[in-house]
């Protein structure tokens, strides 16, 4: 078989109708089974992700084509998501180390921090910022990339996901401002205020993750699972945010399909919800003003979990 497939062209257009024909599950980095099979034989041949069409046609050696066979293999048959595969993933617009201590980087947040946080950081001034629940770091390192003058810091309570985003803060060049800490959301960095706190927490409730595609068995559990109702960090941060945010201060957490049931909860609270190109995709808003005129309902949501 592999006589037939020569080019570059030939593997991508091969890697596609292998994945669609075994039926994988998208979504981790990619929607599409075309655009997972060019960045794994792209990655696999070291060429850039934005390389000129005039190279499809180029072809692959002996040893190349084995590389990227085996690698299409691993994915259909482990369901091994394809940033893994490649130990690589985009996010924002920036390349990140991927491996298995960490969820794959994919939140809708990127789009966020490309456009400025607009319209919700408008005329507000952000010296220091905080990616809570960092995993590899993507978030809190793209912030500090797209706005060298932040002071900005990861969090995760996971020592494993720390070693990655460390990796990372080398990797994108951003050790100056960014520093990593262990830490149970809140609890390790006591005193510390921020203008803007960014989370995407562990959210997929209980039967959710029981349901989940097999792709999702390769990513840590301690980074998907969130109780029965997928708010047991969410409302922890609700709680716990005003006194680590600045005056004027904003808090925006994902919560994905969690949301629901989040505004069953605090159906008062003045939630705003995040239009992203694709749509709504449960991530809000929230001032601190609006988080203390609304603490009574929070805290005692938070306290009913125990
Ligand atoms: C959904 S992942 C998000 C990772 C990363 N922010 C991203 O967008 O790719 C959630 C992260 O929360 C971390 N986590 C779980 N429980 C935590 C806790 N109590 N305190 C801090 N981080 C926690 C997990 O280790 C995981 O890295």
């Amino acid at each position: 078989m592999t006589a037939e497939l020569a080019t570059i062209i030939d593997f991508i257009r091969y890697g596609a109708s292998r994945f669609g024909e075994a039926d994988v599950t998208f979504g981790h980095s990619y929607d599409n089974a075309l655009d997972e099979a060019t960045h794994l034989v792209l990655q696999t041949l070291h060429l850039p992700h934005d390389l000129s069409p005039a190279y499809g046609q180029a072809r692959l050696t002996s040893a190349e084509k084995q590389a990227v066979l085996d690698l299409f293999e691993r994915r259909v048959r482990e369901r091994t998501p394809v940033a893994y595969l490649t130990g690589k993933a985009w996010f924002a617009g920036l390349e990140f180390i991927t491996d298995r201590r960490a969820l794959v980087p994919r939140s809708p947040i990127a789009e966020l921090i490309q456009n400025g946080f607009s319209p919700w950081l408008d005329g507000r001034d952000v010296g220091r910022a905080l990616d809570l629940c960092t995993g590899s770091g993507c978030i809190g390192i793209a912030m500090a990339s797209y706005n060298p003058d932040w002071q900005v810091d990861l969090v995760d309570i996971s020592d494993e996901a720390l070693s990655l985003a460390r990796e990372n803060i080398d990797y994108q060049d951003v050790g100056a401002c960014v520093r990593a800490i262990c830490s149970d959301l809140f609890t390790g960095i006591p005193g510390e205020k921020y203008d803007l706190i960014v989370s995407n927490p562990p959210y997929v409730t209980e039967s959710e993750f029981a349901a989940l595609p097999a792709e999702y068995a390769h990513e840590p559990k301690l980074g998907l699972t969130a109780g029965s109702d997928g708010l047991d960090f969410a409302l922890r941060i609700l709680a716990e945010a005003p006194a680590h945010l600045t005056e004027h201060g904003v808090l925006i957490v994902e919560v994905g399909e969690s949301e629901r049931a989040l505004v069953e909860r605090l159906p008062e609270v003045p939630f705003n919800w995040v239009e992203f190109a694709v749509g709504a995709m449960g991530v809000f808003v929230i001032d601190r003003a609006d988080l203390v005129a609304h603490a009574p309902a929070i805290l005692a949501a938070a306290a009913a979990r125990g």
